[in-house]
């Protein structure tokens, strides 16, 4: 038996829970039922990330204390988790006494190990809100293209980052008051002495899925940078020892908040657990954690460093979910598919989301689609035209006509069996995380079940005499099929899995107990088990979504967002990662073919080469390119080329750029996109 502990991503406590969260929730649930049900201890806790700015302002605009806030939104999201069956051992928050005593503690051992610094870092400041402001909350004119109304970081016009300081006519978005630029000092984690340590700590076996550790290997060459751990006061958190008004970064306590949980949960309910035993550096119990990619970094590098230069020991694995779309986008909340957990439970059966989820999720770090009319017809087809359907089929015959009894002999020994070997595969694809699996190996039995009694007819036998027995066979082997079936499906789906329990009258649902064929077994009176999905409710939940309020906090985000920037450069997204568009704004791109009249080098610049382009116009274009270390003026001269014909024209060192060029390229080197010989100079590209 193995004893583990298992986490998700703390959600943060200024928004509700809704279907993108629930992804990872659901993930980690399944896991943990499935291995409870091969026999292992599992502990499964959470809590609530309290802390922030974010948080704070929250807080602010409701009219209420911090306090108040992370109480009420702790309240909602165990009422959330609960509607879903994401049944945690304990839920916690992280603003308790016990996470503030761990996380000062584990910043003093750092502290004491050499691993903090201490800098002044110059930031815009708000005279009339008196606090630092992040980027989010700064807005003005962008210092390159002049767009007005940008955000602190990078200009979504032009796509420039930049610090906030340099931002042109700078605002508060707080207060409107014009930010002031003001040091004082900031606390650093010193990442950079982990950096051996956790390029060889992201490479250990099971550690982190491959496509994960290959993207670190990129932060990793980029070299790692300090991280910024303290905010000023005001600020709702925990204050940083012996530094007065000084406060931990969010993300700090918030992981840690993984320990203190499962150490009130120790101390509240289980005194037979014992913290060091899951927690010190040599223990041979398995910690994992559930997290979506957004939050790799914080998780891959900053949390195991933190622990490492603490003496802890780190997590076994980080198991990463990849994001939801709905429909295929982005949820959204004017076209109804930012739905909260709330609203889908007011309209539908929270098991069909379990079904779906797990019909779709892999170990890969894949994003998942919710597509609504693929969810009506796969949980109508699967769960309730196969599974439900085979019980129905056979226990009204058992109830009514044998006295609740199932025969006292297998009728069809060899097909029970093949159904119970079955079930060891199922097991490892569920240890594996490959749901997506086990779930298309249950409905593959499923459908041989319902092919048996297909052929068997009971219903057609009950009509002629003397076949008395024969109904009796086939409808036992249908409800042992059933019962198998409803076991593999446990993790799933919880509820349906208790109801069969009952109506099977077994003491236990675990993988072990399908050995044990029924025979001569009294089952209790079938009630229905699950109804089809009506699709109007899924419309009435999408109308009911339209008009629900408070999406979470744009802030956190942002912060995460400028976090990583800070660290190091993005990588490229992987094929299939990046954000999904719609067409239309896919057609607000102008692509045009131009023919290359003029190539040239760019004197002071070894990453540039200047390009007169054709584009059908009156007048050609000048685009700067940053192709210079791939291509030689001349290979370029005559080509045709695809270039973004109506990009804002872009102020560079050398002159301005009016377009960009189309190029492939992978890190090994750029190809520049051209057309098949007969397509001209301003063809539209689409
Ligand atoms: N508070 C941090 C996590 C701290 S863990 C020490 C946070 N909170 S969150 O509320 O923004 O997100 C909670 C979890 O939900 C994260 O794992 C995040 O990746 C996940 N998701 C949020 N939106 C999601 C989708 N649309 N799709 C899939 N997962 C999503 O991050
Ligand atoms: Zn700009």
């Amino acid at each position: 038996m193995r004893k583990i502990l298992v986490t998700n991503a703390l959600p943060y406590a200024n928004g509700p829970i809704h279907m993108g969260h629930l992804l990872g929730y659901i993930q980690a649930d399944i896991w943990v039922r499935a291995m409870r049900a091969m026999g292992h201890e599992v502990t499964y806790v959470c809590a609530d990330d309290a802390h922030g700015t974010a948080i704070m302002l929250r807080a602010e605009a409701n009219g209420i204390s911090p306090e108040q806030q992370i109480a009420n939104v702790q309240a909602e999201h165990m009422r959330d988790f609960a509607g879903f069956k994401v049944d945690f051992d304990h839920y916690d928050s992280t603003h308790s006494d016990t996470n503030k005593a761990r996380a000062q503690e584990i910043y003093l051992k750092n502290r004491d190990a050499g691993n903090i610094a201490v800098r002044p870092v110059t930031q815009l400041f708000d005279p009339e809100k008196g606090m630092f402001l992040s980027d989010r909350f700064i807005k003005g004119t962008c210092p390159k293209c002049k767009a007005e109304d940008q955000y602190g970081d990078s200009c979504e016009v032009c796509g420039t980052t930049y610090n906030a300081t340099e931002l042109l006519n700078p605002k508060s978005t707080l207060s409107g008051a014009t930010p002031i630029e003001k040091s004082s000092d900031h606390y650093f984690f010193k990442l950079p002495n982990f950096g051996e340590y956790l390029q060889k700590w992201t490479r250990d076996e099971g550690r982190l899925p491959v496509s994960i550790a290959n993207k670190l290997d990129e932060w990793f060459d980029n070299g790692l940078n300090d991280w910024d751990i303290s905010r000023d006061a005001p600020y709702f958190g925990f204050e940083i020892p012996d530094a007065p008004n000084k406060y931990f970064y969010v993300w700090v306590d918030a992981p840690i908040g993984y320990m203190s949980s499962f150490e009130n949960y120790v101390k509240t309910k289980r005194p037979d657990l014992n913290f060091d035993d899951y927690w010190k550096k040599d223990s041979d119990n398995e910690v994992y954690h559930f997290i979506g990619k957004d939050i790799v970094y914080f998780h891959a590098l900053f949390w195991p460093a933190m622990l490492e230069g603490a003496n802890y020991r780190t997590p076994t694995g980080l198991f990463v979910n990849g994001f939801l779309t709905v429909n295929g986008q982005k949820m959204s909340k004017s076209r109804g598919t930012f739905i909260k957990a709330e609203t889908y439970l007011q309209h539908l059966n929270p098991e069909y989301l379990r079904y779906y989820f797990a019909s779709k999720l892999s170990d890969k770090v894949e994003d998942s689609d919710l597509n609504l009319d693929d969810f009506v017809q796969k949980v109508n087809s699967d769960l309730v035209g196969k599974v439900v359907n085979i019980a129905s089929r056979c226990a009204k015959f058992i109830n009514t006509k044998f006295d609740n009894k199932l025969s006292a002999t297998c009728a069809e020994p060899e097909l029970v069996q093949s159904f119970i070997d079955a079930g060891d595969s199922i097991a490892q694809a569920y240890e594996a995380r490959e749901f997506s699996t086990a779930i298309r190996e249950i409905m593959a039995l499923a459908d041989k079940a319902n092919q048996y009694i297909d052929e068997k007819k009971p219903w057609a036998l009950a009509k002629i005499e003397g076949e008395e027995q024969q109904v009796h066979d086939v409808c036992s082997v249908g409800i042992n099929l059933f019962r198998q079936l409803a076991v593999y499906l446990a993790p799933v789906l919880p509820t349906l899995a208790e109801q069969v329990q009952a109506f099977l009258q077994l003491d236990s649902f675990d993988f072990a107990s399908r050995q044990q064929i029924l025979l001569a077994h009294e089952i209790a009176q079938f009630q229905p088990l699950m109804q089809r999905v009506d699709p109007k409710a899924v419309a009435a939940m999408v109308d009911a979504s339209k008009d629900s309020l408070a999406a979470p906090a744009e802030a956190p985000k942002a912060e995460k967002k400028k976090e990583k920037k800070a660290a190091e450069k993005k990588p490229e997204p992987k094929v299939g990662e990046a954000e999904i568009i719609g067409i239309e704004d896919f057609m607000k791109v102008d692509l045009r073919v131009a023919e290359v009249l003029e190539a040239a080098h760019v004197e002071g610049s070894d990453k540039l080469l200047q390009l007169t382009l054709n584009v059908g116009e009156a007048e050609p274009r000048n685009v700067f390119s940053g192709i210079r270390e791939f291509y030689q003026p001349e290979d370029l001269k005559g080509k045709l080329v695809v270039m973004v014909a109506n990009l804002a024209p872009r102020k560079m060192r050398f002159g301005i750029s009016n377009g960009m060029v189309l190029a492939a390229g992978n890190g090994d080197g750029v190809w520049v996109i051209s057309p098949e010989t007969g397509a001209k100079p301003g063809d539209k590209v689409s």
